[in-house]
């Protein structure tokens, strides 16, 4: 199975630190949006898109760069870091992008960051040791999961 992980994280590097996981369990290439090239994405059978929240939503430049992508007809995973660690509202304009693209969400993966956005920063900030090893744990989990959703003849 071919598999590519598309994320973007600027705040802490939580999300990278995330998707650097899940990338080494399925062995995965991991690129930011402006390295990829669109249409070397059809040789894949799995990818995974992931950010950072901000204000609600995954960052604006992973969900343009979604929402500019052609009809791809590929099974694709969403996950996210950001101060609440929940899939909740958080994913589901990312999601539609991908649904617009013709991509299947086979799962959803979120986990808590460290935060010292607004006010939080005069605290020292919220989350301070996200993500931690259970999150890492988590992490390889879910994408372990993923594989047996990927038809038979994808995993040779
Ligand atoms: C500008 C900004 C806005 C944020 N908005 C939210 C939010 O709406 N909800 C939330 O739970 N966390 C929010 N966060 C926290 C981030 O989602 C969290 O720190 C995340 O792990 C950052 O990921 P990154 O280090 O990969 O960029 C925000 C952080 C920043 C800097």
């Amino acid at each position: 199975m071919k598999s590519i992980i598309i994320y973007y994280s600027m705040h802490h590097n939580n999300t990278e630190q995330i998707a650097r996981v899940m990338a080494k369990t399925i062995n995965a290439e991991l690129v930011t949006p402006d390295k990829v090239k669109v249409f070397e994405l059809h040789a894949y059978d799995l990818i995974g898109f992931g950010s950072g929240i901000y204000f609600g939503r995954h960052h604006k430049a992973l969900v343009s760069f979604v929402e500019k992508l052609p009809a791809l007809n590929k099974k694709v995973f969403v996950f996210s870091t950001s101060g609440k660690g929940v899939t909740g509202g958080y994913h589901e304009i990312l999601k539609a992008a991908l649904q617009q693209a013709k991509c299947e969400v086979v799962g959803e993966f979120a986990c808590k960051g460290f935060d010292t956005f607004g006010p939080f920063k005069f605290f020292g900030g919220v989350n301070k040791n996200h993500p931690t090893e259970d999150d890492f744990e988590a992490a390889k989990v879910f994408v372990h999961s993923l594989l047996d959703k990927i038809p038979s003849s994808d995993t040779q």
